[in-house]
């Protein structure tokens, strides 16, 4: 519901320059008890030096989160989460990569996931909005969202995630 009323807002976002790794770091303080409680190891990666990143920092924050609750939720039964920031050698800019050892996204699945309302989970409280949210916040921010993923058999095994 949070994710839906942030989607039809749409207000304008207030941007300043702003440290990646600070932002980072409090949306992991905000998940870090879910992880433990999942059995997720948490691996940190902060680059030094990141050059500052003109944003609303509660937008970007959002979508960290977004990406490390899909990243938990893949993992019921425990894994490990890394969440890396780094310098983007295409672009020179700040980076956040969010990586996971879940269950892995189909092929067929992958081209759908950033669709509003797309979800695969099964409770009634989804709205499927998290990376649709997390899409249109990165793109109003001028940066670019990519997602990768590989499932292995034993993951294709556990598809689908809930
Ligand atoms: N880390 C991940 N591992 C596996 N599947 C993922 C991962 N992240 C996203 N997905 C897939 O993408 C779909 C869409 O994600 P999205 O965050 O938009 O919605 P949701 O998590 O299903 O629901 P909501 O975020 O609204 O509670 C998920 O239902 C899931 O199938
Ligand atoms: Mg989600």
């Amino acid at each position: 519901m949070k994710n839906l009323l942030t989607f039809s807002r749409q207000k304008a976002s207030e941007r300043e320059p702003n440290d990646l790794n600070t932002i980072v770091d409090h949306a992991v303080l905000l998940v870090k008890h879910k992880l433990e409680m999942q059995n997720i190891e948490l691996v940190e990666r902060f680059a030094e030096g990141l050059p500052p990143v003109d944003c609303d920092a509660n937008q970007i924050q959002q979508v960290a989160l977004v990406l490390m609750m899909n990243a938990s939720e893949a993992m019921p039964s425990g894994g490990r989460l890394e969440v890396i920031t780094e310098l983007d050698g295409s672009t020179g800019e700040a980076a956040l990569r969010v990586k996971d050892t879940g269950c892995g996204i189909p092929q067929d699945v992958l081209p759908r996931i950033f669709d509003p309302f797309f979800t695969t989970k099964e409770d009634q409280n989804r709205t499927g909005l998290g990376l649709a949210v997390a899409y249109s916040i990165v793109e109003q921010h001028g940066g670019e969202i990519k997602v990768d993923s590989t499932p292995g058999r034993e993951r294709n095994f556990a598809w689908p995630c809930r």
